[in-house]
């Protein structure tokens, strides 16, 4: 009898022990799971630096090669090498870097109706790294999931899926800066790294919803719909996650193209107060969990953003002098800025500031391309005395020029306020925040073929000025230089008429610069006159691909086309560029004004 006692104690004591074991070893499974999890995020983060970092080693590399051409090249008038192209980097450029997702079309956005446009495709490169990015998500979130272990696997695919769509907040906000490093470590413009911004939005906003649903599903398959109903009411992690799911669905579609164009700056503020609701109230969602962290890293970038964008502003602006602006309203709708810098810098080709006039557009900041640059020297004191050498040094003050295109919010009310002013005239005091941008280098092309839509002009004109002067001083390798600028009617010359004066009487001009204007709308024939061989003036839209092919017979070393325009004038250009690349050696860039 007690023997029999003692053999079921022991039997019940080892049970016991067993099904402590299996817990354990249920718990040990568990932790590796959440320590997978982690670690796939991590991988994740690993992938898209290293991409990252081969991409920056194959732009230095590219950079070098630019480098070593513009010392050959400066001092040669003989470039016949670097007109020749390489086969293998043609192709790469044709039908990978420079080509549309399919046939020609990616700029030109999709209309609905007037006003409201559906967006733009992305270019086959941009394509390429979304397909990838997406595919690198939809792996990591199902990989080593025990799909099999019916009890476990929700739960594990959940918090997988959780895991992931917190991670990607970091890249997502490191993109959206206007001082991310990576635009100029890799020379690749603010409106492709916010493409970038939104898709891994979009993969964070789908992982979140997965997230959500595998919840849903697990409980309501565990204990049907009326507990799934109870379990949502006062459960902090089930209400927080809601408000989060909302949340992001909201910023996605808020975020959508035709909206952001029409209401930039309601979709704006919307936004930004839309992210601050959700990130407060994802940060308790993962109180007390370790996929905090990412929340946190997410947080102090954007913070760190704003600082920085407060500290040039403050540094610009408000220590040792204030920023003035003049207005001048000019015929054809548009506006010159000429900013009195506080604080100026060297201004180089390529760059653009933001700028803020309170007085008109509150807070609200916006993006123009430098078009001019100009020390003024004050000669004369008040009294009206010249004063001496070293009182003219003191007071040289520098001023950058914008040229504005009037639209229908801040760049309207700027043209009307002016307009009102004596002679079209108004001074206001402004923020500048810059200078930004200034990733395309053009100093090693023999040949620079220059394509502007009306107001992108401006983005051109800093670099004819910075080539006919490099020129002059023999340091770059331009030989050829042709502006090709299609404007609605001659009024627009106006836009830019002291600035094109100035570089037309810049020393030896004639030997390197051509124009070509075309005039769409001519209100009568005698308008167009071609005052010399070097400027031609055509009535009519250019026909981009004869345009380029006369540069291509006359093209002396490489050949860097730039174009700033509407979307339609882009994939003009770009189509006229890709079909020559694989006999010539031709570079593709483009600039947009907008994202
Ligand atoms: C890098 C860059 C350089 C630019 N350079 C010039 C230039 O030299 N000359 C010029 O005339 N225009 C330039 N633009 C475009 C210019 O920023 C917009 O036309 C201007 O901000 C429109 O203001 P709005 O309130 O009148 O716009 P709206 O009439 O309300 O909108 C017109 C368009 O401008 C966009 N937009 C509006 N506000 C902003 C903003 N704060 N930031 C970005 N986009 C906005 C909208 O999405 C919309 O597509 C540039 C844009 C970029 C991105
Ligand atoms: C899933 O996440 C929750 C919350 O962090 C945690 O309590 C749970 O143990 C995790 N489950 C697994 C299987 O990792």
């Amino acid at each position: 009898m007690a023997t029999s006692v003692t053999i079921v104690i022991a039997y019940m004591a080892m049970s016991v022990y067993a099904q402590q074991g299996a817990e354990q070893q249920e718990a040990a499974r568990m932790a590796y799971y959440g320590t997978m999890q982690m670690d796939y995020a991590h991988y994740m983060l690993i992938a898209m630096a290293s991409i990252v970092t081969l991409f920056f080693i194959w732009k230095t590399a590219l950079r070098f090669t630019f480098h070593l051409r513009h010392l050959y090249a400066q001092a040669n008038e003989n470039q016949r090498y670097f007109a020749r192209n390489d086969y293998h980097m043609a192709l790469l450029k044709r039908y990978l870097v420079d080509a549309p997702l399919f046939r020609t079309r990616h700029n030109r956005e999709f209309q609905l109706f007037h006003a409201v446009n559906l967006g733009s495709l992305p270019n086959r490169f941009q394509a390429i790294c979304l397909a990838g990015l997406i595919a690198m998500n939809v792996s990591l979130c199902v990989l080593n999931i025990p799909f099999s272990d019916r009890k476990s696997y929700p739960e594990l695919l959940r918090n997988r899926t959780g895991t992931l769509a917190v991670t990607n907040l970091i890249p997502m906000v490191i993109l959206v800066g206007r001082n991310n490093p990576l635009i100029p470590l890799l020379g690749l413009s603010f409106d492709t790294w916010n493409f970038f911004h939104r898709w891994i939005a979009r993969i964070a906003a789908l992982e979140g919803i997965a997230h959500m649903l595998t919840f849903v599903v697990a409980e309501v398959k565990q204990s049907g719909w009326a507990a799934l109903a109870k379990a949502i009411q006062g459960h902090r992690q089930i209400t927080t996650g809601l408000i989060i799911i909302v949340g992001f669905v909201s910023l996605v579609l808020t975020g959508a193209s035709p909206l952001r164009h029409a209401f930039y700056e309601t979709f704006l503020h919307v936004h930004i107060l839309l992210v601050l609701m959700t990130f407060v109230t994802l940060w308790y969602h993962l109180q007390d969990m370790p996929q905090q962290k990412y929340l946190l890293a997410t947080l102090v970038l954007w913070v760190a953003e704003l600082a920085v964008r407060l500290i040039i502003n403050v540094y610009r602006n408000l220590i040792g002098g204030k920023t003035t602006a003049k207005v001048e309203a000019l015929p054809g709708d548009a506006s010159r800025i000429t900013l009195k810098l506080a604080r100026p810098w060297t201004v180089r080709p390529g760059q653009h500031v933001y700028i803020c006039i309170p007085s008109i557009g509150l807070w609200t900041f916006h993006p123009f391309s430098v078009a001019w640059s100009e020390k003024q020297q004050a000669l004369t004191d008040e009294k009206g005395l010249v004063m001496t050498q070293q009182d003219v040094v003191s007071t040289q003050t520098e001023t950058i020029s914008l040229l504005v295109r009037r639209r229908t919010g801040f760049t309207d009310r700027l043209y009307k306020h002016a307009s009102k002013g004596i002679d079209g005239q108004a001074h206001l005091s402004a923020f500048v925040e810059g200078p930004y941008g200034e990733i395309h280098n053009l100093d090693s092309y023999g040949t620079v073929v220059l394509f502007a839509g009306g107001v992108g002009i401006t983005h051109h004109i800093p670099f004819i000025r910075h080539l006919a002067r490099g020129y002059a001083d023999g340091v770059v390798a331009a030989r050829r230089v042709t502006l090709i600028w299609t404007i609605k009617s001659p009024e627009h010359l106006e836009w830019v008429r002291p600035w094109m004066n100035t570089i037309l009487q810049m020393d030896r001009r004639r030997e390197i610069l051509r124009i070509m204007l075309f005039i769409t709308r001519p209100r009568s024939t005698n308008e167009i006159r071609s005052p010399s061989s070097t400027i031609e003036m055509f009535s009519g839209r250019p026909n981009i691909q004869t345009v380029l092919d006369k540069e291509i017979e006359q093209q002396i070393g490489a050949m860097g086309v730039m174009v700033c325009g509407s979307g339609a004038l882009s994939d003009d250009v770009r189509h006229a560029c890709r079909q020559r690349q694989v006999s010539s050696n031709i570079d593709y860039i483009e600039e947009s004004f907008s994202w």
